[in-house]
């Protein structure tokens, strides 16, 4: 009897403390779980010290011009958690950050599915869509993880067909199958751009940008209104509509914004215009290369590749997309992704909490890019 009351005790001391380290535990979860809702962006990791790469007199840039990082293939993944765990693709972002008008990206790609991922990342904003259409020339590894991209983000789309994208009717119609695929959903403007092209603005700014187009198309930097794109006649070779959307296709198909709108009519239309093919690896396009290109290398329709030694220029261009090769300086890629991705996260006009969120450096660089 007396064993059996101190038993009763000390179990009574006992649960007095752990029923202080459950209620201590169930606010710890609890303040965890809350602490979750908090966006915090992650910065892109490379081995890179960008800052470094604006003085061009400096030894590090100057010893990175003579040994540039190149792209070198990932291995391949088993899941979605491989991709998430290399990439931050957020699932959910403040309005703030992510804007409300939404937009759809389309690409044709062919190779480089790092590359891909890369860019992918300094673009994704979860509201927006993904299309990205594959060339038959793709390998099997590059089509299976092109895939599975698509698979593991529900914003990625990668359309099973393949497409000929050797001639202008076939670009065109990749692009169609995208335009296609999300018909029914709610995308105000899509951008058409080429597979080496990597962006200089946050997605929000460019579906800013996109909204001031309304009905209209704009290709080249030149803006179509519904009327022209309604009356347009396909044997016609002497309207404005005409030779600016063949000078797009024949770079590519870069870059064009076109309203949810108009992209049956602007199709339609283009697939009136004669075929033809595009320049490739062996037949490149050698008479009508771009002006000014510092690096002298050419992309195959004879746009700039862009790379480190334009660097500290980049802020101060007012365009949208460039060309940057992988393969010739992917270090460059990835600083440019910092600079995107400061301008996602830390833009001081639009992100007015900016400096409460994480960022490496926790320096803000950002000059007004829009003066
Ligand atoms: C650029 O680097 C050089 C060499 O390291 C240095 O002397 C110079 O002060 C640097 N310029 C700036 C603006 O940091
Ligand atoms: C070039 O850079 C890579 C990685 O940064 C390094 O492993 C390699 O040794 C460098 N090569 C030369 C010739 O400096
Ligand atoms: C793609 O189309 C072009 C022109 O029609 C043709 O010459 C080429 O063989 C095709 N490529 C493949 C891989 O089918
Ligand atoms: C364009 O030309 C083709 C062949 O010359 C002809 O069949 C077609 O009707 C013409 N289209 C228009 C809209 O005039
Ligand atoms: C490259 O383009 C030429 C002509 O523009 C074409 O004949 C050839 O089939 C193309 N090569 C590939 C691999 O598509
Ligand atoms: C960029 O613009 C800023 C201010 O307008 C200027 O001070 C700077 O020299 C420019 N940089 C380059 C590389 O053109």
């Amino acid at each position: 009897m007396a064993n059996h009351d101190i038993c009763t005790k000390t179990m009574w001391a006992l649960s007095v403390p752990l029923c202080i380290l459950l209620i201590l535990f169930v606010a710890l979860t609890a303040y965890a779980t809350y602490s979750f809702h908090i966006f915090v962006p992650l910065a892109p990791a490379n081995n890179i010290d960008c800052e470094q790469m604006f003085n061009t007199t400096s030894e590090t840039y100057l010893s990175y011009i003579e040994n540039r990082t190149l792209l070198e293939p990932s291995q391949d993944d088993r899941n979605c958690f491989q991709i998430r765990r290399r990439r931050y693709l957020p699932a959910d972002m403040p309005k703030s950050m992510a804007g409300n008008h939404n937009m759809f990206f389309i690409r044709v790609v062919s190779k480089d599915y790092d590359f891909v991922e890369e860019v992918l990342t300094m673009m994704h904003s979860p509201i927006h869509f993904f299309c990205f259409a594959l060339d038959i020339t793709a390998d099997a590894l590059f089509k299976e993880r092109m895939f599975r991209l698509g698979d593991c983000q529900v914003n990625v789309l990668v359309p099973r067909q393949l497409f000929n994208t050797s001639t202008a009717h076939g670009m065109l119609s990749a692009h169609r199958k995208c335009l296609k695929e999300i018909d029914e959903f709610e995308w105000r403007h899509a951008v058409i751009t080429a597979e080496h092209d990597i962006p200089l603005h946050s997605t929000k700014f460019l579906s800013r940008r996109s909204r001031r187009l309304r009905d209209m198309v704009e290709i080249n930097g030149v803006h179509f209104k519904e009327e022209t794109l309604l009356s347009a006649d396909p044997n016609d070779t002497s309207s404005q509509l005409y030779q600016v959307s063949r000078n797009w296709i024949q770079h590519l198909c870069s870059v064009a914004t076109i309203s949810h709108s108009q992209h049956k009519v602007l199709y339609d239309y283009l697939m009136k215009t004669p075929d033809f093919d595009l320049p490739n690896d062996s037949h490149r396009e050698t008479s009508v290369v771009e002006k000014n290109c510092d690096t002298k290398v050419y992309d195959v329709d004879g746009s700039c590749l862009y790379a480190m030694e334009d660097f500290p220029a980049i802020r101060n261009t007012t365009r949208l997309f460039i060309r940057a090769d992988p393969h010739y300086d992917f270090g460059f890629v990835q600083c440019v992704h910092e600079v995107v991705f400061e301008r996602t996260f830390f833009d001081p006009i639009s992100n007015k909490n900016a400096n409460n969120y994480l960022y490496g450096s926790h320096k803000n660089l950002i000059d007004d890019y829009r003066n």
